[in-house]
């Protein structure tokens, strides 16, 4: 099948400059894989799908998987969905080795009329491509991969939870399979997606804030370095920090940078404040895309949405921890909070920063902002109010 009339229309009015500008090497005009060749093997034990209000993220997987294999000398291969199995890899795989590795991260939702939809799901399939850029993996078209998931999540339908609040969530991820040691380019490559239907992020009724540890020893971003592309390497170290966070009773890790303690991202969201500055003006902020924070797709979406609501100046800028304490010390903090595929919005109401835990007054404020993009986003994810932010499958 080629690509789908929705997929074209997504792309339309979009420009390549990023890519143009990291297509120079050779190695990248290698051609991409096509939706047209796709190769279905369906399996013969199909798995019952279990109550979403049981889920555990990550721990359930759909019946198939969709795989594209890449090399030098052959360039693409065909994409094939088949049965959910693992994977047979040499032990000197440069991902296992030298975290040669990618992912993305993104739901299909059913609505009410039983449709199912991606959210601006282009959005990921371009950060995915400059993820793969900044590896040394090789290009592809992001029209064709979206294509390829769109028949994927239409062969798994059924595993997508009738439900409004749960989803079926995507994971496409890109590994360098070169066979041998050595830190250089790899020359074999595998790019695969696999699915997990979700439950709630939030318990029916509860909107439940978080307490974050922010501690400026640990850095998890920085100038020069790669914090603002999805790489598995970005992640695996973070896990220690989120452990010494539960030791000191926090929930999660508000990230700080610079000697000032920029505020950057919290636990793997970005991170929200709004409040009244010293005007008295009320402001919607977030750290700006300097290099060191991952342009995620809610944050791109609730900045878009918060400037056509227009009641309020909405701002990208450095914030730092004493700017914070500032504003909590003269009450002009109303709410916090963390950005994301996987709650959309997650309220903040306590940090903890050298020693002394800040209560932040994000529920206590309704919290009227954070569940209005939380509204206004799930209304669009599942069909309830139409919006061209999304993909029908
Ligand atoms: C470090 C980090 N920041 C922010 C986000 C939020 O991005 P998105 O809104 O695309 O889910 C994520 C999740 O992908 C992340 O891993």
């Amino acid at each position: 099948m080629a690509v789908s009339r929705a997929v074209r229309r997504i792309l339309r009015g979009r420009s390549c400059n990023v890519l143009a500008s990291l297509l120079g090497h050779q190695r990248f005009l290698s051609t991409t894989f096509k939706a047209s060749d796709l190769q279905v093997e369906l399996t013969k034990d199909l798995k019952s799908k279990p109550d979403p209000a049981n889920l555990v993220f990550g721990k359930t997987f759909t019946d198939h998987m969709l795989t594209v294999e890449w090399s030098k000398e052959k360039g693409w291969g065909k994409p094939h969905i088949k049965p959910f199995q693992n994977l047979s890899l040499h032990p000197a795989t440069s991902a296992l080795h030298y975290s040669v590795q990618l992912f993305e991260g993104m739901k299909a939702f059913r609505g009410p009329d039983k449709r199912i939809r991606l959210f601006r799901p282009m959005l990921n399939m371009e950060r995915m491509l400059r993820s793969a850029l900044r590896s040394c993996l090789p290009s592809f078209s992001q029209a064709e991969l979206l294509e390829c998931i769109r028949q994927f999540i239409h062969v798994e339908q059924d595993w997508v939870p009738h439900s409004d609040s749960a989803s079926l969530y995507i994971r496409p991820t890109f590994i360098g399979t070169e066979p041998s040691l050595g830190v250089a380019i790899s020359n074999h490559a595998l790019l695969y997606v696999i699915l997990c239907p979700v439950g709630p992020y939030f318990a029916t009724g509860s909107f439940s804030p978080v307490s974050l540890l922010a501690d400026p020893c640990f850095i998890r971003a920085w100038i020069g370095g790669v914090g603002d592309y999805k790489l598995g390497g970005n992640y695996g170290p973070t896990i220690y920090v989120q452990n010494a966070a539960a030791k000191e009773g926090c929930q999660q890790v508000l990230w700080l940078y610079g000697e000032d303690h920029q505020i950057t991202e919290v636990g793997t969201m970005n991170i929200f404040i709004f409040w009244k500055d010293h005007q008295g003006d009320l402001e919607l902020v977030t750290p700006p895309l300097n290099g060191i924070i991952l342009p995620g797709v809610i944050r791109q979406s609730l900045l878009e949405l918060s400037r056509k609501w227009g009641e309020f100046r909405v701002s990208e800028r450095i914030v730092t921890m004493a700017e914070l304490i500032k504003g909590l010390e003269e009450n002009r903090v109303k709410e916090v909070f963390g950005s994301g595929t996987a709650c959309v919005v997650c309220p903040v109401n306590r940090i903890l920063y050298q020693g002394k835990n800040y209560h932040i007054p994000t529920m206590e404020n309704g919290p009227v902002i954070a569940k209005r993009f939380l509204k206004e986003l799930t209304d669009i994810q599942y069909g309830r109010v139409a919006s061209d932010w999304v993909l029908p499958i």
